[in-house]
């Protein structure tokens, strides 16, 4: 789509080459605060001094030379600044063909083609309930790695089950002493989780259960054929379990190479750093000195030659390197492990790899649930099944009430009460702790997914009530009024919003500019009648309701979201 930016940079530079070069105003040109003041502006301050003037007078002298063209509709100036205001036709035509061309996969490229990105995310522990403290990786990680396909990477999904370390062996431990095949295999995390934590009760009473577990996490690396055969049937066992959320929420990875993958893969990375010299000795294990950067030393090998979760992170980037050559590894796991992150790609960048800065550890804050919001199953941990079905149940019972004689309502229900949760995850800035409220996540007339997915329903209802067929030819000058425009300027920047997602990892921009585009159309909604305009304004109406369709249906299901067309 023609970038009208440039456009502008163009004008400008045309006149001041001599003193500014095209990249420096490019930075300094700016979206002005409000529309009033045009579609861009550009201060003159660092003119000034060049040219002996003040720089109101030169934003003046601009305005009278700038010679515009059929992008830009006028040149004004404003005290120090030089405003530009797009030609509103021009700009209609642009964007409203772009989206007829690229329907929804609108604001898609290849801008990345060619590069490998991983996006690592979910990673639950296998053996352990996959919890609502999940959530924000599974959502935020997923909608990351459909951004980066859409923009032409080759994205690559890793789960990194946390599926090895010495938790196995108290688990083995505990379920040799204590466990009973056929109470686990009906409800195997809980029976785990049980056994997992009578196995650190009983360690009050039996001083040799520590040893004992440490014993069979080193059979277990040692490739012990009985541990092998009881960690397999665990992760087999939790692998069933996290798929169901995974399906409920349509999410697939391309690999579950998990922490277990690379325990053949250690001990040449564990050599490599002695060779290096960077490793220490210290009372039988070894550790990273990471004092003079600041950190707290790591813990690479245990007395008995174990080796722990940092030492399996540092392998995991080493193998992603060597095997698909990454452009950026984004891993997506909450802020409580920065620490840990920084400290192993320091010891990466320490081992002589200087692409551990493109290793980025994609951090997110905590989700608190408001108290009642879910009565816990067993134990106090909140399943995140169960907060995924409970969406879609209360969801069913608010389209009762709305919609009784809705078609399918249970498939409806599923799409948009699963769509509440994932919108509410990505519509908060990641860093940021929030609460979830039922409240606040399923209301159909808040910042919420119900309304953008309702205003998706909406304009669903006036194309097919219009008859509507988006081959229309259609008059752009006509399409004039604030609200029409101000959706069209939306639409516009929605394309470099999803750029600045994938450029920040924060898929929050994409859901807010979804948001932007949906509340725009619904004050057009409420203030542009359609069907019984003359057909000239309607068609252009509609097809201006068909462009924001096509546009929420492209920004969702980048997001991970059904559009439902009645609800
Ligand atoms: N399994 C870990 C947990 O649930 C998260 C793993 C994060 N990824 C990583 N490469 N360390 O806390």
């Amino acid at each position: 789509m023609k970038d009208l930016k440039e456009e502008v940079v163009g004008l400008i530079e045309k006149e001041i080459d001599d003193i500014l070069a095209k990249e420096e105003i490019e930075k300094l040109v700016e979206i002005p605060p409000d529309s009033e003041m045009g579609d861009y502006a550009f201060p003159c301050f660092r003119l000034s001094k060049a040219l002996k003037k003040s720089p109101n007078l030169i934003s003046q002298e601009l305005a009278e030379k700038i010679e515009k063209n059929s992008y830009i509709e006028k040149v004004e100036s404003l005290g120090p600044y030089l405003n530009f205001f797009i030609d509103k036709e021009k700009l209609t035509e642009i964007v409203l063909n772009e989206v007829k061309e690229k329907k929804e996969r609108y604001g898609s490229s290849d801008m990345g083609k060619g590069k490998t990105v991983i996006v690592e995310y979910s990673s639950p522990n296998i053996a352990k309930p996959f919890h609502i403290g999940h959530i924000r990786t599974t959502i935020i990680g997923h909608a990351l790695y459909d951004i980066y396909k859409y923009l032409g990477y080759n994205a690559v999904a890793i789960n990194h089950l946390g599926d090895y370390g010495t938790q196995f062996g108290k688990l083995i431990v505990a379920y040799k002493k204590w466990g009973d095949r056929k109470i686990v295999e009906k409800d195997p995390i809980n029976e785990l989780l049980k056994l997992y934590v009578k196995f650190h009760k009983e360690m009050e009473n039996d001083s040799t259960l520590e040893e004992q577990a440490r014993h069979w996490f080193k059979k277990l690396e040692d490739g012990d054929s009985e541990a092998l055969e009881l960690w397999q049937w665990m992760r087999d066992m939790s692998l069933k379990e996290f798929n169901r959320v995974y399906d409920i929420l349509g999410i697939k990875f391309d690999s579950f190479t998990g922490e277990s993958f690379y325990s053949d893969k250690m001990p040449k990375v564990v050599d490599d750093m002695r060779k290096k010299g960077i490793l220490k000795k210290s009372q039988g294990a070894e550790i990273v000195d990471l004092e003079p950067y600041g950190m707290p030393p790591a813990l690479i090998t245990k007395s008995d030659g174990s080796t722990l979760y940092i030492t399996r992170d540092i392998a995991a980037a080493i193998y992603r390197k060597e095997h698909y050559n990454f452009y950026k590894n984004v891993y997506v796991v909450g802020s409580e492990q920065i620490l840990h992150f920084k400290q192993w790609k320091k010891i990466v960048e320490l081992i002589g790899y200087p692409w551990a800065k493109d290793c980025i550890h994609v951090n997110f804050g905590m989700v608190r649930l408001e108290e009642g919001t879910m009565s816990t199953r067993k134990g106090r941990v909140v399943f995140l099944e169960d907060v995924l079905k409970k969406a879609v149940e209360k969801t069913l019972a608010i389209i009762e009430e709305r919609n009784p004689n809705l078609e399918n309502k249970d498939e409806v229900a599923k799409q948009v009460g699963i769509g509440a949760i994932v919108f509410q995850e990505l519509f908060n800035n990641r860093i940021k702790d929030y609460t979830f409220t039922w409240e606040k996540t399923l209301s159909f007339d808040g910042e919420t997914g119900p309304y953008v997915q309702y205003t998706y329903a909406r304009a669903n209802r006036l194309l097919e009530k219009g008859n509507f067929s988006p081959d229309n030819e259609i008059d752009y000058s006509i399409l004039s009024a604030p609200e029409e425009i101000n959706i069209i300027k939306m639409i516009y920047n929605f394309p470099k919003e999803i750029v600045t997602a994938m450029e920040k990892n924060e898929p929050s921009f994409v859901a807010r500019s979804i948001m932007g585009i949906a509340k725009a159309f619904n004050s057009f909604y409420n203030s542009c009648p359609i069907m019984q305009e003359e057909d000239n304004l309607k068609n252009a109406r509609l097809q201006l309701v068909w462009a924001t369709k096509s546009v929420i249906k492209a920004g969702l299901s980048l997001l991970g979201m059904e559009t439902p067309d009645k609800m």
